[in-house]
């Protein structure tokens, strides 16, 4: 698969025409500039967006494109003037999309230097916003990144229920207290889109190595759940220089989250539990 080298050569570049796009994906955490509200008089609110453009069929340097549309004439969200500019004006420029709602974490990118879901993030009022693939991913095509080193590193976790023992009922669900279920909130409703992992400085230098914030949140919601029996090995797993203790409570990753999620914290609890099993 063709992707671009652009995670390799961030460090190369100190100032050129795409230094403005280069510095936005290196600010992938930073809170957004102060928005000015159109007046009610406009007839039309003209805003111009700057799209990160690369594609393998023509692999030149990656470069911004601006568009203009008028935001009385299209939805709310950064994702609605993703789809006018697609629709309109060039049906080439590409991006993931699905739920709209939040939910599938598709449309992960970087807005004005802040990752986000781009179904979830308001236009922003300001005259110009840059929008580019989410930080220090290769890249397939314009705003589409490679995630599978980010799913390895799911899969690598072993994200499902690991019994010793059969159900207390043959044939049955495993039963569980209101008070053990709790304990998975904050977990469960990661929807995988990566914001977390992209915006962690641990992960842009370590991103093979290191499992970075949303692998390891999900390593906590198995290792916090009472019906699973591998607490103990899972824990061993990711007792590892590189794996978990490349974090280093930043915590870029709990304010990246587009879902409220502190990864952080989690990864936290997994190393206070990586103590106790030592002192066992
Ligand atoms: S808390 Fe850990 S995982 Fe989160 S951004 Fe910081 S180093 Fe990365
Ligand atoms: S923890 Fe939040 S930011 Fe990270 S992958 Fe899950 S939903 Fe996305
Ligand atoms: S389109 Fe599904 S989360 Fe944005």
């Amino acid at each position: 698969m063709a992707t671009s080298l652009f995670r390799r050569s961030v460090s190369r570049v100190s100032s050129s025409p795409a230094f403005k796009l280069l510095n936005a994906r290196a600010h992938a955490s930073e809170p957004q500039t102060q928005q000015v509200e159109p007046t009610a008089r406009d007839s039309s609110v003209l805003k111009t967006f700057q799209i990160y453009r690369w594609s393998p069929d023509y692999p030149s340097k990656p470069q911004l494109q601006e568009y203009q549309i008028n935001l009385r004439e299209c939805g709310p969200m950064v994702l609605d003037a993703l789809i006018k500019i697609k629709n309109e004006i060039d049906p080439t420029l590409t991006f993931r999309r699905s739920c709209r709602e939040g939910i599938c974490g598709s449309c992960a990118m970087n807005m004005d230097g802040c990752n986000g879901l781009a179904c979830l993030t308001k236009i922003p009022t300001a005259s110009e916003t840059t929008i580019t693939p989410l930080p220090h991913m290769f890249v397939i095509k314009d705003l589409v990144v490679d995630m599978t080193n980010f799913y390895n590193q799911y899969k690598s976790i072993e994200p499902w229920l690991k019994r010793k023992n059969p159900p207390p009922v043959p044939g049955k669900e495993v039963p569980q207290s209101k008070k053990d279920r709790a304990k998975l909130d904050g977990m469960y409703e990661c929807i995988l889109c990566a914001c977390c992992s992209t915006s962690c400085p641990s992960y842009w230098w370590n991103p093979e190595s290191y499992l970075g914030p949303a692998a390891l949140l999900h390593a906590n919601r198995w290792i916090s759940d009472s019906r699973d029996e591998y607490t103990k090995e899972r824990l061993e797993a990711i007792n590892d220089e590189f794996k978990l203790y490349r974090c280093h409570t930043i915590m870029n990753c709990s304010r990246a989250c587009p879902k409220g999620l502190s990864p952080g914290k989690e990864i936290q609890h997994i190393k206070n539990l990586e103590m106790g099993l030592a002192r066992s």
